[in-house]
Parts: structure tokens; C-alpha cells; sequence
């Protein structure tokens, strides 16, 4: 059974033209004009653009003593709503795990997508096992991702050490290293002072990560991944310091990407003030929301190039979890949903303001994101041959966030109240119609894992302090008699 979609506007992250786009099994079949087929689509006054990929979500993910609440089902059922037609979830094994287990422990979960997913893989420990394993991973697992935590303490973090070897294994594999970078050492110092002098509420939990620590963390990572001669990528860039530090680095000729949330792009650090303890307690997730200067700038950074993505970092706890933080913040599960609201928002937002161009807003929800972890032209493009992921975007649809009406399996939104303008008409899983206006259509299970091939050329060109410090022998004739 062919579809077509007939009298919309194509837009892409190069173009924008009228077009009709047929599609059959799945892919993309045939873009024109005039095209018939079996069954019509009609996205008159509408956007057909790639659909959104979610590069960084959560999905029943084990941390902080519990589970967070969305799965791999109630997630893309979320996604899809919001026009998202992949997400890249976290494989996180705990400490001593093998990398093989926390994979088909993910790969379990993720029988219920609703729409295609791949996995970024964890280093949350090191050993040969672990430098072993990483290759099984890249080579036939179809995972060319790995993910490092500077932060959590005692938990997930890893040090500089096992950082730079797991980097210089990536540059070896042809893989891409991402981080949380956060300065885990001075946030633990911080949290212990604060809770020392009585500071237990969530809005210690913003006072103990303030932007330095994300800045220096930045940095360093950036500077491991220069010596280890691998690029780097940013996850959940939330400051002006994480952002300079990408911005410098960039300009340098080094290769590294910055990911911005849409939370920190349109809420800010006044959540934390809330005089409600669940109010504030919601939104606590790591890094915490900025005050508007590092909004603006995270802001200037997708619209200059500086910064490339927009994700969500979906990482959604129900009112109830987040309660076992009451009396120490340190407990409170960080975390924040925003899967179905990350493209209206990022639409009313960037579009509607004039701040980024429809282009520029296909570019950062999805087409840079599927270069990035190179999966493009098979996602993130409206082309022949490509995966019929698209969605009919409706700029004229408007809504108010809540709750009451979400496909989150949560009991709240950060994004209450909000207005948005810009919503899918249809939203399309490998040519299967997920979702139409309000009715959903889902089908548990029909997503699929997207492998992801190793990149073939690594930062070879590395930044110039390779050629003036590269170790060298100097041949010496004039030895001192008491040398050895
Ligand atoms: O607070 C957050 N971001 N929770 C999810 C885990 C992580 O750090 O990405
Ligand atoms: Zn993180
Ligand atoms: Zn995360």
C-alpha cells in the first residue's frame, strides 16, 4: 500500500519547495509533483519535513535508586506526538557490568518501541574488559557512541584518566565520545557545604552546579579529546561557559559539538524560587536551568552555528520520586521530560520569534543530529531511499501544554501552561501514520534498532599543538662524562 503526501511545502534543512512525496515499504519512493498512490495525505498549508530525532533521552533508565517512570512504549508514544521519529537512548551498565549485558538488557526494553531508536553506550567504569568490549560494540553492535559522566560521584562518574583511555579507544574504533561535563568533584564539595549550613531544598540543587563547573568540565573534555585525537560531543550544554569553551575550541579547528536542551533554551533558573517544594523539586535535573544571559546565549549559539542540536535529555520521575529528596536535594532523581514538546517548542520558540529559519529548525531537530551520528541520509532527510520518517507540520495547529492531555506517563509537565503554535498534522514511522492531529495510531513495537556505522575518517587533522609537541628523540653528541 503506497502513501502519498500531496500539496504540502517540503523543508529540509538545504530547501524549501513545493513537492508531493510518495512512499512505499517504508522509504521514500518518489518526490514530485503531482503524485498518486494508494492512499492520500493531504498537507495543504503545511511543512513536510524530516522527523525530529531525539539524540539524548532516558528511557526506564536505572538511577538514583530507582526507575525513571517513561519506557521505551509510553517515551515514543510521547515522541511521536510531538513529531519525533527517533530517539538515541543511553545504555548505562553498572559498575563492573559488561558492556554486552547492559546492551541486551537495552536491547529488552526497547521490544516496545513505538518508533526506530539507537543507543550512545555508557563508560561508567574501566578495564580490559571494558576496553575489549568496545569494540564488540562498534564493530557488531552498530553502536559508534560512548558516553561519559564527569559528574555523579560515587555513581557513574569517571575520572580523567579513564576518560582519556576510553577517548584514545574511540579515536582507535572510529567512535565518537560524548560527556556530562560537570565538574563531579567540586559539586560533591559543594552539596556537602550547602547541606552542612541547612541549604536541603531543591533550589540548593541549582547553587550546587553553578556554570564553572560545567565550564571547566567543558573544557578539560575538550582538551582530553584534542590529545586522545578524537572530536568530541557536548551533551546538555547548558551555559555561557560550556558554550564558550565549544565556541573557542571550534574556532581553533578543533571538531566539537555543543547539544542544547530545549528546557534550558526556554525555562529558566526562577523554577528553583517556587515557593511549592514539588514545583521546584520537578525540575531538578543536571545541569539546572540557567537565568536568561545563558538562555541568549545558548540561543546565539544554534542560530551562529556554534551549537548544532536540540534534545531533551528525557529523563521523566513522577511527583512521588521526586519526594524522596524531601529533606536532602542530593536525593531528589534529576531528571526532566520534554520528548513531546521539544519541536512545538522549539518552533514557537525559534521559528515564530525569528530566531532560527524553518531550515535551520529541520537542521537542529533532526538533520545535523543524524549526521552527527552518522545515520543520515537514511534519517534526518527527505530524499529517495530514505526512511519515510517525516512529519506534516502544521503551523497553525496551537495547544496548551499540560499534563491532563500528555502521552508522558507522568503526573506533571515543566512545560505547563505553555502556548505553543506549530504541530503535527500527521507524524510518520517508517511510512506507518502514528499519529493524526490528537488520535493517536501508535503501534507498540514497530520501531526498530538503527544501527550506526564507525566513522571512517577521525579527526586525522588534529589541532597544531600535535605538530610542535609531538614527541620527538634528539640524537645527542655532547654527552656529559657522568651521564648515563
Ligand atoms: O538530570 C539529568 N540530566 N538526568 C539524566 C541523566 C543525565 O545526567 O543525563
Ligand atoms: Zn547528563
Ligand atoms: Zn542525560
Amino acid at each position: 500500500m503506497s502513501k502519498v503526501i500531496k500539496n504540502g511545502t517540503i523543508v529540509t534543512a538545504d530547501r524549501t519547495y513545493k513537492g508531493d512525496v510518495k512512499i512505499d515499504d517504508g522509504v521514500i519512493t518518489e518526490i514530485g509533483d503531482n503524485l498518486s498512490g494508494d492512499e492520500t495525505l493531504d498537507a495543504t498549508g503545511c511543512y513536510v519535513m524530516p522527523g525530529g530525532i531525539d539524540p539524548h533521552t532516558h528511557l526506564e533508565m536505572p538511577f538514583m535508586g530507582t526507575y525513571s517512570t517513561d519506557d521505551f512504549e509510553s517515551g515514543t508514544r510521547a515522541a511521536l506526538a510531538g513529531g519525533t521519529t527517533m530517539v538515541v537512548d543511553f545504555a548505562l551498565p553498572s559498575p563492573d557490568q559488561s558492556l554486552l549485558e547492559a546492551i541486551s538488557m537495552w536491547d529488552n526494553k526497547s521490544t516496545r518501541a513505538n518508533c526506530d531508536y539507537s543507543f550512545h553506550m555508557a563508560i561508567t567504569w574501566w578495564g580490559e574488559q571494558v576496553f575489549d568490549e568496545m569494540e564488540t560494540i562498534v564493530k557488531e553492535k552498530g553502536i559508534n557512541t560512548f558516553k561519559h559522566f564527569m559528574a555523579y560521584k560515587g555513581a557513574l562518574m569517571v575520572d580523567d584518566d579513564e576518560m582519556y583511555s576510553s577517548f584514545q579507544r574511540c579515536a582507535e574504533l572510529g567512535a565518537l565520545p560524548l560527556v556530562h561535563a560537570e565538574n563531579g568533584d567540586v559539586v560533591a564539595q559543594l552539596q556537602a557545604k550547602l547541606l552542612a549550613e541547612g541549604n536541603n531544598g531543591p533550589e540548593a540543587h541549582a547553587f550546587s552546579r553553578p556554570p564553572e563547573v560545567e565550564g571547566e568540565a567543558t573544557n578539560r573534555a575538550i582538551m582530553i579529546a584534542d590529545m586522545a585525537g578524537v572530536p568530541l560531543y557536548v551533551v546538555h550544554t547548558s551555559s555561557e561557559q560550556a558554550h564558550e569553551a565549544i565556541r573557542r575550541a571550534r574556532q581553533n579547528g578543533i571538531r566539537v559539538y555543543g547539544e542544547p536542551l530545549i528546557q534550558h533554551l526556554t525555562l529558566d533558573d526562577s523554577e528553583y524560587a517556587n515557593a511549592d517544594w514539588d514545583h521546584a523539586a520537578r525540575r531538578v535535573m543536571s545541569p539546572p536551568f540557567r537565568n536568561k544571559k545563558h538562555q541568549d546565549s545558548l540561543w546565539a549559539g544554534l542560530q551562529s552555528g556554534s551549537l548544532q542540536v536540540v534534545a531533551t535529555d528525557h529523563c521523566a520521575f513522577t511527583t512521588e520520586q521526586k519526594r524522596s529528596g524531601l529533606g536532602d536535594f542530593t536525593k531528589i532523581p534529576n531528571g526532566t521530560g520534554g520528548l513531546e514538546d521539544r519541536m512545538p517548542m522549539l518552533w514557537t520558540h525559534g521559528v515564530n520569534t525569528g530566531r532560527l529559519t524553518m531550515n535551520e529548525f529541520v537542521a537542529v531537530t533532526s538533520t545535523n543530529i543524524a549526521k552527527i551520528l552518522n545515520t543520515y541520509p537514511k534519517k534526518g532527510a527527505i530524499l529517495v531511499g530514505a526512511d519515510a520518517d517525516i512529519v506534516v507540520w502544521d503551523p497553525t495547529r496551537e495547544k496548551t501544554i499540560g499534563a491532563d492531555s500528555q502521552q508522558s506517563a507522568i503526573d506533571y509537565n515543566v512545560f505547563e501552561g505553555k502556548h505553543v503554535k506549530g504541530l503535527p498534522r500527521y507524524t510518520l514511522t517508517r511510512g506507518h501514520v502514528a499519529i493524526e492531529e490528537d488520535v493517536i495510531k501508535t503501534r507498540e513495537g514497530h520501531g526498530e534498532f538503527v544501527k550506526r556505522e564507525p566513522y571512517q575518517a577521525v579527526n586525522k587533522a588534529l589541532s597544531s599543538w600535535k605538530e610542535v609537541t609531538a614527541p620527538r628523540k634528539v640524537e645527542r653528541t655532547g654527552i656529559p662524562a657522568s651521564g648515563v
